[in-house]
């Protein structure tokens, strides 16, 4: 499969992917990668791998229907198959989330629907995580629908939470975790047949 890969920041998961991709651990091949940010990491990752590295933002264009025309139109002529968010911090407009239908994933850090939903992104997750006493977390790979960490889950990675963790030595190892849950689903979505089933995903 073509990949888009949609990334804000650091662009962790990213360079994950591209490594699985280096040792043949997955088929499918980063061909796009689309930031909101023009100084995220993930741009400079992509160029150091020679993968076409977009700067795309709304802030460029007026309301009309230019951005989602540009941002549809790119996504053809790099004949992407499927748009993984890896720290995307932006919504997926609706045009394109109905054109890529099931063909969209996200990754959160956190077992959804727990500790996910507006407001919960970056350290903010892991604070409220530790807050609430729950002794379990994780990793959360799903199908992107209109809502926020809401559309059906292909994988979850649970991750234990310890006693003396502070929000910072959770997130390195939840981090950890992502970094090989992205590519695990990556490798499903490639390598079994499947079918949503309400807000389930069944894989036969
Ligand atoms: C990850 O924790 C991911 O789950 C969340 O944003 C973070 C992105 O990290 N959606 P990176 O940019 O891939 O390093």
């Amino acid at each position: 499969m073509n990949l888009c890969v949609l990334a804000s920041g650091r662009g962790s998961n990213l360079n994950s992917i591209i490594n699985f991709q280096k040792k043949g651990k997955i088929r499918s091949k980063v061909a796009l990668v689309i930031s909101n940010n023009s100084s995220s990491n993930a741009l400079n990752i992509a160029r150091k791998n020679q993968i076409p590295a977009v700067h795309l933002s709304q802030k460029k264009f007026d309301s009309g229907p230019g951005f989602v025309n540009a941002f549809l139109e790119i996504l053809q002529k790099h004949q992407i198959e499927l748009i993984v968010l890896a720290g995307y911090m932006k919504m997926v407009p609706p045009e394109v989330i109905s054109v890529f239908k099931n063909r969209i994933i996200n990754i959160h850090p956190a077992l959804i629907p727990s500790f996910c939903g507006q407001g919960f992104y970056g350290m903010k997750v892991h604070e409220a995580v530790i807050e609430s006493g729950v002794k379990l977390t994780g990793v959360t790979v799903h199908f992107v629908d209109e809502a926020y960490d809401h559309g059906p889950i292909i994988l979850q990675t649970p991750v234990k939470v310890k006693d003396d963790d502070t929000p910072e030595s959770l997130q390195k190892r939840v981090l950890k975790s992502e970094h090989r849950s992205l590519p695990e689903a990556i490798k499903l979505l490639e390598s079994k047949k499947f079918t949503v089933v309400g807000r389930k995903v069944v894989f036969n």
